[in-house]
């Protein structure tokens, strides 16, 4: 299966996902690409290091369907077949999602459908949650709402901030996301209706 990878920053997810291919942990796959929106994202140089192509698609002004439909043809040239958001801070416009139905994949850093959007850790923790973690899922026309592959949850304790959360949920997602991706690789998620259905070859 090969694999395209978009982030805008740090890249630890991404990361994740280029060694358990190389490691084999993610069976049968290549991580074609990583693409980025932002020149200065820090995950491009981890990627490079790790000898994986990188490409930036800056906005630079343009609508958010020309921006995509270059990232599109950017995927579409080198055979990808699975998109994999990481930490990638753009909404996808609809022709995006149907170039790749059921094919793009995303991580987000609460309990879906609880906290979507931005700042999810904040949300929790100002809502007093004591027990969240991250979610793994396709990804469709609305935010944050696509079928759920898989989710890990952790403790809220009364001495967390947003920032401890954060760092407490981002060591649960790394395994989460190479799982899930795993997961998609050898067959094992359908999707049924609004539903993902793990272990189904
Ligand atoms: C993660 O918390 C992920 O859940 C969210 O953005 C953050 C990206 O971190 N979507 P990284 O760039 O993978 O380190």
């Amino acid at each position: 299966m090969k694999i395209g990878i978009l982030i805008s920053g740090r890249g630890s997810n991404m990361v994740a996902i280029v060694d358990a291919v190389k490691s084999g942990e993610i069976p049968g796959s290549e991580v074609g690409v990583v693409i980025s929106d932002k020149p200065n994202a820090a995950g491009l140089e981890k990627a490079r290091e790790r000898g994986v192509e990188t490409v930036v698609v800056e906005r630079k002004g343009r609508t958010r369907e020309e921006h995509d439909a270059e990232i599109i043809a950017e995927l579409q040239r080198r055979g990808v077949e699975l998109v994999c958001l990481a930490g990638y801070m753009r909404l996808l416009s609809k022709s995006f999602v149907r170039a790749f139905e059921n094919k793009i994949i995303n991580i987000h850093p609460s309990l879906l459908p609880a906290f979507p959007g931005l700042d999810a850790q904040k949300q929790a923790i100002e809502h007093g949650v004591k027990i969240s973690g991250c979610t793994v899922h396709f990804v469709d026309e609305d935010l944050d709402a696509g079928p759920i592959i898989l989710q890990k949850a952790v403790e809220v304790t009364s001495e967390d901030t947003a920032e401890s959360l954060s760092a407490k949920i981002l060591e649960h997602e790394h395994a989460a996301y190479v799982e899930a991706v795993s997961l998609v690789a050898k067959g094992e998620v359908k999707i049924e209706g609004r539903t993902a259905k793990v272990g189904a070859r």
